[in-house]
């Protein structure tokens, strides 16, 4: 058996944290001794006859003699008095801890006691961690698992007293973070002071009216959501509002303006701009959960995720929309922007999770950037030499373009950087950008197990220009070499086997950087400068297909889609659909922001015909193969697909993710290396179902929940997709707009 971690430990307040801690202690076998001094006889008794203690004290001093590790579990307001008490009987090695919820003061504290000579086994820390119920008897082992907890390591504060606190934060199963007092002190004034004075003081609103007997005995889930935390201590909360004053009044003086915001939008009536607030905190709420919690990603864990069920039944399909931006001119806008000089703005901006997590990367290397809001965003660059080594590792989502792009401008800069991504991305090939940008002299290594993420780089700023010719028709490996290039000394080219989309060169152009396009060949000179300016991000072309697809598959169907990019590299789906029959007008055609944009109008009005599926658009189609599948399956006769073998390597392998759902749904398919055959079950002039309905698993990809979705206006039986809050990563208003059409989706958690 191994030491335990601790000889001694004594406890100066026992309630719920610190039974709790006790526990774990007892629990994982961390020390033999624990004992408590705490003001209350009966909490001693308690906890000795709950077996957490050996010995209880009322006075602190005899609590501590001859402990290494001190925990202060007591409210914070008395730190000074204990802290004064014990600090001559506290030998030099001895862990000093504690548990409040604000640090600020504690640290204040500790100094007033010791001056700026504070104890090298000091050590704040906060478990964020709590229950409705307080005391020895309400302490749980199991408190802390899966919680966070915050240790601010001062800088008069040894490692090997931290390690031994994350040791022991570790072994209660809880994720632990160091930061600095004074972060800590802002962030949690945001996050936990701001949401428990707001509960507090909604409660009290209503105590207040007459009527609240009422008011109580209806109040339905939003209140009981809303309200729970003010069911906790108030001694507890008015000590921690008053011990970190000035962050909490900061963040209340933002939530009133927020709040006079919102007052305003309803007093005015002005719908648009408050579906606009409501949608954006909306998409901004999933996107944490996303990024942060990452759990509804994680692999074979049982988190519900989300599910789209659609009913079978006669629908019809109508009516004039405009679709998000595009999200590969979105993640661009971003990047570009962040590393021009002066300002850049940009509207039409993608709210997507794939796009966000590219805007919050480039904050995270000190980038300001304003929004997003209704699609604008301002950017204020830093310059080609001005971004900021970020704190910790970039999390990238979903979204292979971010890390594909980014690999490309990490590898150029001062600073080290680690990218990750969630399951689905943790799964793609980093390789193919990889390989090219170590021939530039790149530091960079895929550290996942088939050349998948994390991506990990040694910033180089001395990379080669060089010619690659590109094994694959990827625009992501194209533009992240490109972009290398901007650092790198001399010429930077790359000649693409087939031509894919050109966003990248385009919009390097509009930021006035000189790039060469001879043929499928692409170059540019490094060393150049890009000027902030304004980018009008179209409507995304591959969001506009899934309701291309639903129109040409619904009898009397009738949809515009309104101004949406119809760049020459994207449109292989308006061909492929017309090659099939489908009935499609372009309309309006006009240039945007030096995009071409155009209204699309599709109608229900024949059937589709099944085509072998033209090669050469393939790669200008390449995001619209699973919506496209469906298509296929509703057309007469065989539909065959060639050529298309980097379908297996996109957010999940889309040939046999397609084809396992097609088969599920009554559909004959047969998956091959580069594409699929399909047989089509439509027949000239009839309209009826061609889908069973059933159970589709979307693999984390956005793409096939809404392709799938799309069966749901020919289908006999319902259909349930699972694991759809994928959808969010690059269509964020897709039910709306599907139910306003007439699909009638609906969402379930
Ligand atoms: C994209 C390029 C394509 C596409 C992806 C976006 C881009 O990927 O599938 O959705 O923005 O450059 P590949 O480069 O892997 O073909």
């Amino acid at each position: 058996m191994s030491a335990p971690l601790f000889e001694k430990v004594a406890f100066i307040g026992l309630g719920l944290i610190g039974s709790s801690l006790a526990r774990v202690m007892m629990a994982e076998g961390l020390t033999q001794n624990i004992v408590a001094s705490t003001r209350s006889e009966k909490t001693l008794q308690d906890a000795k006859a709950l077996g957490l203690i050996q010995q209880g004290y009322s006075d602190p001093v005899q609590a501590v003699q001859g402990a290494d590790l001190v925990v202060l579990a007591l409210p914070v307001r008395a730190t000074q008095k204990v802290l004064e008490t014990i600090k001559p009987y506290l030998q030099e090695h001895t862990i000093i801890t504690d548990v409040g919820s604000t640090k600020g003061n504690v640290v204040d504290a500790a100094k007033a006691v010791y001056g700026e000579a504070l104890p090298a086994g000091f050590v704040p820390g906060h478990p964020i961690a709590g229950a409705e119920h307080t005391g020895v008897h309400a302490g749980k082992v199991d408190l802390f698992a899966n919680h966070k907890v915050i240790l601010t390591p001062l800088p008069t504060s040894a490692d090997w007293a931290v390690e031994k606190l994350i040791q022991l934060w570790q072994a209660a199963k809880a994720e632990v973070i160091c930061m600095d007092v004074a972060k800590h002190d802002e962030v949690l004034a945001h996050t936990s002071h701001l949401p428990h004075l707001m509960a507090f003081n909604l409660v009290e609103q209503l105590a207040n009216r007459e009527d609240n007997l009422d008011i109580f005995r209806y109040a339905a889930g939003g209140f009981r959501d809303f309200s729970r935390i003010a069911a906790s201590d108030p001694q507890m909360w008015h000590d921690i509002f008053f011990a970190n004053k000035k962050a909490i009044l900061n963040a209340v003086d933002g939530f009133e303006n927020q709040l006079a915001t919102i007052r305003k939008l309803i007093e005015d009536e002005d719908s648009h701009a408050l579906m606009g607030l409501l949608g954006h905190a909306q998409a901004a709420r999933q996107h944490f959960n996303h990024m942060l919690a990452q759990k509804p990603f994680m692999e074979n864990n049982k988190v519900t995720t989300q599910q789209f069920t659609i009913l079978p039944g006669k629908k019809s399909f109508q009516g004039k929309f405009s679709v998000p931006g595009d999200k590969s001119v979105s993640h661009r806008s971003i990047m570009f922007g962040a590393i021009a000089e002066g300002t850049t703005h940009v509207t039409g901006f993608l709210e997507g999770e794939d796009a966000l997590a590219t805007l919050q990367a480039f904050r995270d290397m000190g980038v300001s950037i304003e929004g997003p809001k209704n699609g604008e965003v301002t950017i204020h660059g830093v310059g080609v030499n001005g971004l900021k080594a970020p704190a910790s590792a970039l999390y990238m989502g979903n979204s292979g373009t971010s890390m594909r792009l980014l690999s490309g401008m990490l590898s150029a800069q001062k600073f080290d950087s680690v990218m990750t991504g969630d399951a689905s991305l943790s799964k793609r090939p980093m390789e193919r950008i990889a390989k090219p940008l170590r021939e530039m002299g790149a530091q960079i290594q895929t550290t996942g197990e088939r050349g998948t993420p994390p991506v990990s780089i040694t910033g180089n700023q001395a990379l080669q220009g060089i010619h690659y010719d590109l094994p694959m028709a990827s625009a992501q490996v194209k533009s992240g070499i490109l972009l290398a290039g901007l650092w790198a000394a001399g010429e930077t080219s790359v000649t693409e086997p087939e031509p894919t989309r050109d966003h990248t060169e385009r919009m390097l152009r509009a930021f006035g950087y000189d790039v060469k396009t001879e043929g499928n060949r692409i170059s540019l000179q490094g060393g150049g400068k890009l000027v902030g300016t304004e980018i009008q991000v179209p409507s995304d072309i591959s969001s506009a297909a899934f309701f291309m697809v639903g129109a040409a598959i619904t009898e009397g169907s009738d949809v515009t889609l309104e101004a949406v990019g119809i760049n020459p590299t994207r449109t292989g789906v308006i061909e492929i659909l017309k090659q099939m029959g489908a009935n499609i007008t372009v309309e309006n055609e006009r240039i945007a922001g030096g995009e071409p944009i155009a209204d699309i109008r599709i109608q229900g009005t024949r059937t589709l015909k099944g085509i072998h599926m033209p090669e050469d658009q393939v790669p200008l189609a390449i995001d619209e193969f699973p919506a496209l599948f469906i298509a296929a399956a509703c057309a007469e006769g065989r539909t065959v697909l060639t050529g298309a073998a980097e379908l297996r390597v996109k957010e999940s392998d889309r040939i046999q993710v397609m084809a396992d759902g097609l088969k599920t749904m009554g559909i004959d398919c047969t998956p091959t290396d580069d594409g699929i055959i399909i047989e089509g079950k439509g027949h000239s002039g009839e309209w009826g179902a061609i889908f069973t309905g059933g159970e589709i698993e979307s693999h984390h990809d956005h793409r096939i929940a809404m392709s799938f979705s799309m069966a749901g206006l020919r289908t006999s039986g319902e259909i349930k997709i699972i694991g759809t809050e994928t959808v969010a990563t690059s269509f964020p208003t897709f039910t709306q707009l599907s139910n306003q059409a007439g699909l009638a989706i609906q969402v379930t958690e």
